[in-house]
C-alpha cells in the first residue's frame, strides 16, 4: 500500500460540522471549538461561512467567531466566500484562506448558489483577484464529484472541467468532495487520477462526507493516488442543506486513529481530539458518531 509519509487534516466541524444544525449555536462555543482544535495542533481550520444568512442561519456569526478566536501561529483559518461581499466579510475578519465552492452538477449549483456552474465561475472570478491581491490563500471546492443528490453519478470529465476552471482563477487548493457521501474506493481512484492529471497531486484534497461508511477506503484510494489533504469534522458533525439525508464528513478521530495506524505523521493530537469531541457531542445532546472516539472514550472512562 502507498501512503505519504504526513497528511494534512483540515479540520472542518466548525464550518460543515454545524452549518446544518437547526437550533442556533451559541458564538461563544464555536469559539471554543476553534480554539480547542487549534490547540489540538490542526494546522488548517475551516472556520466560519461568509454565506447570505437567509440560506445559512447558522453561519450568521462569522464575523464574532473569527474575532473572538485565540489565533495559533501556524494554523489557516478558512472561511467560505460565495461572492464578493462574502470575500470582503471575510478579509475585515481576518481569514487566512478563502473557499470558492462550485459543483461539478448544474442542479446541485443551482439549489446550493443559485446560479449554473458558469455564473458561479464568472463570479467567483473578482473574488478570486481580490484574494490575490489581498494575499490571500485560495481553495476550490468541488461539490458532487462523486454523484448528485439530484442529478445521480457525476462524469468524471465535469469533474475534471471545474478543477481545470479553478485552477484557472488561480486555486491554491482544489476539494473533491462527496458532497452525499455515496462514492467508493474504485471511483473515487478514478476521479482522483483524472483531477490529478491536471492538478498537482500536492494540491488536491478529498472532502468526503461519510453518509454511506465508505470515507475511509475512500481516503486509502486516494492516498494511492498520492493525496496527502483531507477534510474531516470532529465527531463526525455535519451535513450541508441542500444536500437533504447526508451525513457530515468523515470523524477526525478516525481518520487520525487510521493515518497513526499506519505511521502517517498528521501532527494532531487525537487524545486531545476525542476529549473536543465528547464535549461538542454532549453540547448537541448527542453521541458522537466517531467510532474510534466513542472507543477510545469509553476506555478513558474505564
Ligand atoms: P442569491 O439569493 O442568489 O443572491 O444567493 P443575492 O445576491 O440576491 O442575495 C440574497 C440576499 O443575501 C440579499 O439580501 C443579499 O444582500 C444577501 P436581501 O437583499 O434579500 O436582504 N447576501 C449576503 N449576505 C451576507 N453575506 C453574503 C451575501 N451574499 C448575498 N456573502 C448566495 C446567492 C450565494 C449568496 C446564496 O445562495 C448563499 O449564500 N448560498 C450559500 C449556501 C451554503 O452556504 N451552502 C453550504 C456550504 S457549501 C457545502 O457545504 C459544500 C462543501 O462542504 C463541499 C461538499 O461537501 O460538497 C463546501
Ligand atoms: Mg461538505
Amino acid at each position: 500500500m502507498s501512503v505519504p509519509d504526513k497528511v494534512k487534516i483540515v479540520e472542518v466541524a466548525p464550518r460543515d460540522g454545524l452549518q446544518n444544525e437547526k437550533e442556533f449555536i451559541d458564538t461563544a462555543i464555536k469559539i471554543e471549538l476553534v480554539d480547542r482544535l487549534s490547540e489540538a495542533g490542526f494546522p488548517n481550520i475551516e472556520a466560519a461561512s461568509f454565506v447570505s444568512p437567509k440560506w445559512v442561519p447558522q453561519m450568521a456569526d462569522g464575523a464574532q467567531v473569527m474575532a473572538g478566536i485565540t489565533r495559533r501561529p501556524g494554523t489557516i483559518y478558512s472561511a467560505l466566500t460565495p461572492n464578493l461581499r462574502g470575500f470582503e466579510a471575510a478579509l475585515a475578519a481576518g481569514v487566512d484562506e478563502v473557499v470558492i465552492f462550485g459543483a461539478a452538477s448544474e442542479a446541485f449549483s443551482q439549489r446550493n448558489i443559485n446560479c449554473s456552474i458558469a455564473e458561479s465561475i464568472a463570479r467567483f472570478e473578482p473574488v478570486a483577484q481580490a484574494a490575490k491581491e489581498a494575499g490571500l490563500r485560495l481553495r476550490g471546492s468541488i461539490s458532487c464529484s462523486l454523484a448528485c443528490p439530484y442529478q445521480g453519478e457525476t462524469p468524471v470529465e465535469s469533474v475534471v472541467d471545474v478543477a481545470r476552471r479553478m485552477l484557472a482563477l488561480g486555486c491554491d487548493e482544489i476539494d473533491v468532495a462527496d458532497t452525499i457521501g455515496t462514492g467508493t474506493a474504485r471511483r473515487v481512484g478514478e476521479v482522483m487520477r483524472a483531477v490529478t492529471e491536471i492538478v498537482d497531486p500536492r494540491r488536491v484534497s478529498g472532502h468526503f462526507h461519510d453518509t454511506y461508511g465508505q470515507s475511509l477506503a475512500n481516503i486509502l484510494a486516494a492516498m494511492e493516488v498520492g493525496i496527502s489533504i483531507f477534510h474531516s469534522s470532529v465527531s463526525g458533525l455535519g451535513g450541508c442543506p441542500y444536500a437533504k439525508g447526508a451525513t457530515g464528513n468523515v470523524a477526525t478521530e478516525d481518520v487520525l486513529y487510521m493515518m497513526h495506524g499506519l505511521g502517517i505523521d498528521t501532527g494532531v493530537d487525537l487524545d486531545a481530539v476525542v476529549d473536543i469531541g465528547q464535549w461538542i457531542s454532549g453540547h448537541m445532546g448527542r453521541k458522537g458518531s466517531s467510532r474510534a472516539g466513542n472507543a477510545l472514550a469509553a476506555r478513558k472512562a474505564a
